[in-house]
């Protein structure tokens, strides 16, 4: 490695651009690497409508166009064709055996869904004047354009996470949706696991007393390989923590982040990789498909962020993918004045003091008296259904029972421009030898009065199954 400009291709940060790596001139010493990162979070932003609680006219039965029907896409048409009150009129993804998959998934559900299965053909399917919801389950670089290009063609827009790369891209879903007065929600399934959902409900009702620090993470050990375009892998070319909505959107929720806090700035670390790039060149040397990347460089194992709240509170989030032989985790910590939560390692357990978890007779009644409405009706349903343990599904009926009647969405195009922004944001502060960064306030300022979403299933809860 001889210059800047290599080890930036070398670690596939080109699209991101370039701004100076590593110092050697007092000229440059003052500059910050990916300097376009930092400029774009200083850009004025004004609101021009609030989508924090708002609600879209009811609409009576939801017709959904998946986009991306690879690995999380078909699961998504299972699970969705399973609820009452929607119709799947169309499936696409460019690889044609995927959308037939799909289709034929749709199909046991009673829908044909119609097929799409050019590069571009999620524009034709956005135009479409018969659709309410674009899914979209695609690789990363496509979530945003395509939920932009949904909200601007009258769709609500759900998209996997995160929602968007940049964070220019952040803005313009915020903008898009309080213009076309569309919703679009990231579906960050964890915000639907029942041990998160049962910390917001205490958190609100004050069993932690003050809330103080909160920790997420996202340490699984599944695999970079074996998508489409190895598209993941080549994502994970860039330094910072890539994944970080399943950490930060549960913890966001029990503070009340958009709604009574905000996350003020970050600061991010990165280890070095000690096993992708090595095992990249062991898989290469029998599997051509790996060749072009033996020389690239790969995110570090363990990004470790840490972010301080308006409210003075700290949080801090964690992302290992596939590097390390680590128990699975994602960590959910709340640490507060008067108690703690701590899931992951399993099981979850509760805390009041500096001695011992409480026992599994004090849980129960913790569960007894916490549990929110939404598990109570559809937690079971939900099990029985699956997709994470339920979570997956819970989420899904969730996004369609509030279509169908016309309720603000539990998580709304500022939690998913926040939680996303994490990417671009830790991209430049590790580049930036941990230097903090500034978070910007999607909410422009109304963070300060938005409420809460609603955890009683008030007006809604009339969605059953098929
Ligand atoms: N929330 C979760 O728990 C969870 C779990 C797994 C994956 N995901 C997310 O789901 C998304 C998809 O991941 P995956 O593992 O299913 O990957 P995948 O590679 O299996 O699926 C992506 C699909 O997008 C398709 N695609 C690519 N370009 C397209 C285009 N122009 N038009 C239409 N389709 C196109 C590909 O052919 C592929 O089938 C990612 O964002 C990932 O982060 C979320």
């Amino acid at each position: 490695m001889n210059s800047r400009r290599d080890f930036i291709k070398r670690a596939g940060l080109g699209t991101l651009g370039v701004g100076f790596l590593g110092c050697s001139s007092s000229k440059e010493a003052a500059a910050y690497a990916f300097d376009e990162i930092r400029q774009s979070t200083l850009k004025p932003h004004k609101q021009t409508f609030n989508m924090c609680g708002y609600a879209a006219p009811a609409i009576e039965t939801v017709r959904i166009a998946f986009i991306g029907t690879g690995g999380r896409g078909t699961a998504a048409v299972g699970r969705v064709s399973r609820i009452e009150g929607v119709k799947v009129k169309a499936v696409c993804d460019i690889q044609p055996d995927k959308a037939e998959g799909a289709r034929k998934l749709a199909e046991r559900g009673d829908f044909s869904p119609d097929v799409y299965t050019g590069e571009e053909d999620w524009k034709k399917v956005c135009e479409r004047d018969d659709i309410d919801l674009v899914y979209i389950c695609t690789h990363w670089e496509l979530h945003a354009p395509i939920a932009i290009y949904a909200m601007e063609h009258g769709k609500h827009a759900a998209t996997e996470i995160p929602a968007a790369q940049t964070v220019d891209e952040c803005w313009q879903l915020v903008e898009t949706s309080e213009r076309t007065k569309k919703h679009c929600m990231m579906l960050e399934n964890c915000c639907y696991d029942f041990f998160e959902i049962l910390t917001i409900n205490m958190a609100r009702q004050g069993f932690f007393g003050d809330l103080i620090h909160v920790e997420g993470a996202y340490i699984h050990s599944g695999s970079l390989l074996g998508r489409w375009d190895n598209w993941r892998l080549k994502a994970n070319r860039r330094n910072g923590n890539l994944y970080p909505t399943h950490g930060i959107g549960p913890v966001c929720q029990v503070l009340n982040v958009n709604r009574g806090d905000q996350l003020e700035y970050l600061v991010s670390l990165q280890s070095n990789d000690f096993s992708i790039g090595p095992l990249v060149k062991e898989l290469a040397a029998t599997n051509p498909d790996f060749k072009p990347f033996i020389n690239d460089s790969f995110r570090g194992n363990m990004n470790t962020t840490a972010i301080r709240t308006a409210k003075g509170r700290s949080m801090m989030i964690q992302h290992d993918y596939y590097s390390s032989p680590r128990i699975y985790s994602r960590l959910h910590l709340i640490s507060g004045t008067k108690a703690m939560a701590q899931k992951y390692p399993l099981p979850a357990k509760i805390a009041v003091g500096h001695g011992n978890w409480l026992n599994d007779e004090e849980m129960k009644k913790i569960e007894e008296q916490y549990t929110p409405e939404l598990i109570k009706r559809i937690g079971e349903m939900a099990q029985k259904v699956g997709g994470h343990g339920g979570m997956d599904f819970l989420m899904d009926w969730r996004l369609i029972d509030c279509l169908r009647n016309g309720l603000p969405l539990d998580q709304n195009v500022y939690d998913a421009a926040l939680w996303s922004v994490i990417v671009p944001l830790s991209i430049w502060s590790v580049a930036n030898k941990s230097a903090p960064i500034d978070i910007p306030d999607f909410t422009c300022g109304k963070w300060i009065t938005n409420q809460p979403f609603d955890l009683t299933l008030n007006g809604g809860g009339t969605t059953g199954l098929i």
